[in-house]
């Protein structure tokens, strides 16, 4: 009679033994997996933002290639609102130890990095960052050639994240990718396709008055510096109009963008004869951008 009760404690025994030893080689994996799993978010995200840069050929490039060209790019924080760099001791002033670490979408969270956007909130995002980390490309004078900027806004089914980077006149497309959505493969998620990805490059962004004049048609009705939108993702196609036209907007990067182009002296494409009739002075007043650019400029791995 004792015999079957030691066999059900023996067998009990085994498998919380079995189960200890199973969890403790799975935490352990975690644990030490964990640095390459963020090596590779870096890596990839890397990647992206050279994808929306147009320096990435996914044919021959290795992650090394992708190290070696992100290299040229500055890593800057700016003050959204502001439309200005902001520099070390300000950023730690504001809860931010270290600049590379700072991540615009974790700010969200946090209620004294970021601001609700109650019902003017078209990107679906629901918390803007105070600020944004954005990867800029200088020429050999030392002005920005290229920026490339986050952007993210909610789809169909979830929020899309990517990437836009302007040209040096700080108005036209140069590029866009997309690294994280929960489109439906086939539909949705063709944005990430190199073809259509390709037809936002040349976009103007901005009209002469300085108003967003771009975004994303239902599919077949071509409108003027518009992308075509995906056939049957029409939603989808809506939640990237929507993020598009958020984050150049006031609300997003064109209070920096106008600081970008008021640095280099450009004006909107077609603009001034519109700006000099508004009799703006001619001599712009040096701006906080200018007066941080030498000390917030950084480096990122
Ligand atoms: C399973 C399933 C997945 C879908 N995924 C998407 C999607 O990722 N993006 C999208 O815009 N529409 C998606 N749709 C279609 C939408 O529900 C909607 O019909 C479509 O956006 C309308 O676009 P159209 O006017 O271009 O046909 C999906 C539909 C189904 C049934």
């Amino acid at each position: 009679m004792s015999k079957p009760k030691s066999n059900n404690a023996k067998t009990i025994s085994v498998a919380l033994m079995l189960c200890l030893v199973c969890s403790v080689l799975v935490s352990a994996a975690a644990v030490g997996l964990k640095p390459a799993q963020v090596e590779n978010a870096r890596l990839d995200r890397n990647k992206n933002i050279l994808v929306a840069a147009g320096m990435y050929d996914a044919e021959s490039d290795t992650a090394s290639d992708v190290a070696e060209r992100f290299k040229d790019f500055d890593v800057e924080i700016v003050d959204l609102n502001k439309g200005s760099y902001v520099d070390d001791a300000a950023l730690k002033a504001a809860g931010i130890p270290d600049r590379n670490a700072y991540d615009a979408s974790l700010a969200t969270k946090n209620k004294a990095l970021s601001e609700d956007l109650g019902n003017n909130d078209p990107a679906g995002i629901g918390r803007k960052p105070k600020y944004a980390k954005v990867y800029v490309k200088k020429d050999d004078a030392g002005k920005p050639e290229i920026v490339v900027l986050p952007i993210q806004g909610y789809g169909l089914w979830g929020t899309i994240y990517g990437f836009l980077t302007l040209e040096s006149d700080m108005n036209t497309i140069k590029g866009i990718s997309f690294y994280e959505h929960k489109e439906t493969p086939g539909l949705g998620a063709r944005i990430e396709e190199p073809d259509w990805r390709a037809k936002w490059s040349g976009i103007h962004s901005y009209d002469e008055n300085g108003n967003v004049a771009t975004g994303v048609t239902k599919a077949g009705t071509p409108k003027e510096n518009w992308v075509d939108g995906i056939s049957g993702a029409t939603l989808t196609g809506r939640g990237v109009s929507n993020m598009i036209q958020f984050w150049l907007g006031e609300q997003g990067y064109k209070p920096y963008l106008d600081t970008l182009r008021k640095e280099s002296g450009q004006t909107i494409d077609n603009a001034a004869d519109t700006q000099a009739s508004q009799s703006k002075p001619a001599a712009q007043p040096k701006t906080e951008l200018a007066a941080t650019l030498p000390v917030a400029n950084g480096k990122e791995a």
